[in-house]
């Protein structure tokens, strides 16, 4: 009865927990990173988007990273996303995106392979930037000049992400909306541009055969997405909005300049939409039961290498992305409250609880003193397995208070807590 939350066309469910926290979430939920992405956002999104009529992604480009599973063999999906492969449901992708074509291309290829057609239910906004091949030579040239200017870059994805959204907010971006226009003269221009300020080449006839062959499969699925969504809205259809990346990460409210060029919030995924913010029924914050972080930047209850060692190798906490092992520390209470203050947090999902088990005693980060130097609670630890336990009565009592202390100290009732890798591995608490 309780697994009916994972199947894709779910029956109707019995379980209380279940039905309570389902019908809690309303007609419009978005899912948000409360750290710096990375969370496990991509498990939730999976399970959620079959109880959701239609799946829209907002913000960001390929810097983001999650595994699918498609027939049994793990994919990592950049731009697509997590919720994409329950059948039948539109995806969209937003105003706020920035699109890198030939990915795009190459995850729409992979799902066809494996026998699932994405493309009539694919929706990419008209105003959704293009990311061009050269942008990421960009971004690697301004990552250089950082580190040269500053001993330290920001440590980017090199996708293209900080180039693309400069040539936003200069607005001189190129959109989806001109996919099928001749762009042979304005790439030459900007070549002669790239080359000067950033040394840059740009190898024109291989981005306007990457926009041609773009153009051929995508061109008709390029619209007014604000529009559909409305449309959608009118016809009482339920959609699930998936944040990418985390909120210390977003533009404003991030640990900036380590940020990436968007807004993570959810004030900012419904901007992106097009939605009004009245329009948010929910939002689930989602956080690991510690903490995580690529990239440069402060990182204020950052394990020493030991302990980090050690929940990197429990966690397997290397970059989707790009592979780079992840910086692994704990659970720093401001930011989550602070997170769920400028999101409007509705629920928790704790993910990767079982990462803890072996834990002796747990620090989490309370503030700071006046030093600047992190302050911790501790917690005592569990020593038991949680992996696969599906009742949060079937947790430890040590496990059950550190998650009672997650949602009494800041105020949102945890309601998802994952506890292994698979799909069935997640409590329903209520
Ligand atoms: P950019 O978004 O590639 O410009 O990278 C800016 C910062 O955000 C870097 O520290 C990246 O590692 C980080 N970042 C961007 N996207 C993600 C993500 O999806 N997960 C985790 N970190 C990310």
């Amino acid at each position: 009865m309780f697994k009916s939350i994972f199947a894709n066309n779910p029956p109707l469910c019995y379980n209380y927990a279940v039905q309570q926290f389902l019908s809690s979430l309303g007609r419009v939920c978005a899912i948000i990173g409360a750290q710096w992405g990375d969370e496990g956002k991509g498990k939730a999104t999976d399970i959620l988007a079959g109880h959701f009529d239609v799946i829209a992604r907002a913000c960001g480009g390929a810097n983001a990273g999650h595994t699918i599973v498609v027939k049994g063999r793990k994919h990592v999906f950049h731009l697509l996303p997590s919720g994409c492969l329950h059948e039948g449901k539109p995806v969209i992708l937003g105003a706020g995106m920035v699109i890198h074509l030939p990915t795009l291309l190459e995850e729409i290829a992979t799902l066809r392979e494996a026998g699932i057609d994405i493309l009539p239910r694919l929706h990419i906004s008209h105003e959704a930037h293009i990311i061009f091949n050269y942008y990421k030579a960009m971004d690697a040239a301004l990552e250089e000049r950082r580190s040269r200017a500053k001993g330290q870059g920001i440590g980017t994805t090199k996708r293209g992400i900080g180039p693309a959204y400069t040539e936003k907010a200069a607005r001189s971006g190129i959109r989806m909306e001109r996919l099928e226009d001749d762009l042979s003269q304005e790439l030459q221009q900007r070549a002669k541009d790239a080359q000067t300020l950033y040394g840059v080449t740009v190898e024109s006839a291989e981005e306007l055969a990457a926009l041609k062959e773009a153009a051929a499969l995508l061109a008709d699925r390029v619209s007014d997405t604000v529009d559909l969504i409305h449309r959608y809205r009118s016809e009482g259809k339920t959609i699930l909005v998936e944040g990418a990346q985390g909120v210390l990460l977003d533009i404003d409210h991030g640990s900036y300049p380590f940020v990436t060029s968007s807004s993570t919030s959810s004030a900012g995924a419904l901007q992106a939409l097009g939605l009004p913010p009245n329009a948010l029924t929910s939002c689930i914050g989602i956080a690991k039961a510690y903490c995580t972080r690529v990239g440069s930047g402060t990182f204020l209850t950052e394990a020493p290498e030991e302990d980090a060692q050690r929940l990197r190798d429990r966690g397997g906490e290397y970059g989707a992305t790009t592979g780079r092992p992840r910086r692994c520390g704990w659970l720093h209470l401001p930011d989550l409250c602070r997170g769920a203050l400028t999101n409007g947090f509705t629920h928790w999902n704790i993910t990767k609880l079982d990462v803890l088990d072996e834990e002796k005693e747990i620090p989490i980060g309370t503030g700071v003193d006046a030093q600047g130097k992190p302050v911790f609670d501790y917690l005592p630890g569990w020593q038991a397995s949680t992996i696969g336990i599906t009742s949060f009565e079937g947790l430890p009592e040590n496990a059950r208070q550190y998650i009672r202390y997650i949602g009494e100290q800041t105020g949102v009732p945890v309601a998802l807590i994952g506890t292994g890798p698979e799909r069935e591995h997640m409590i329903v608490k209520n």
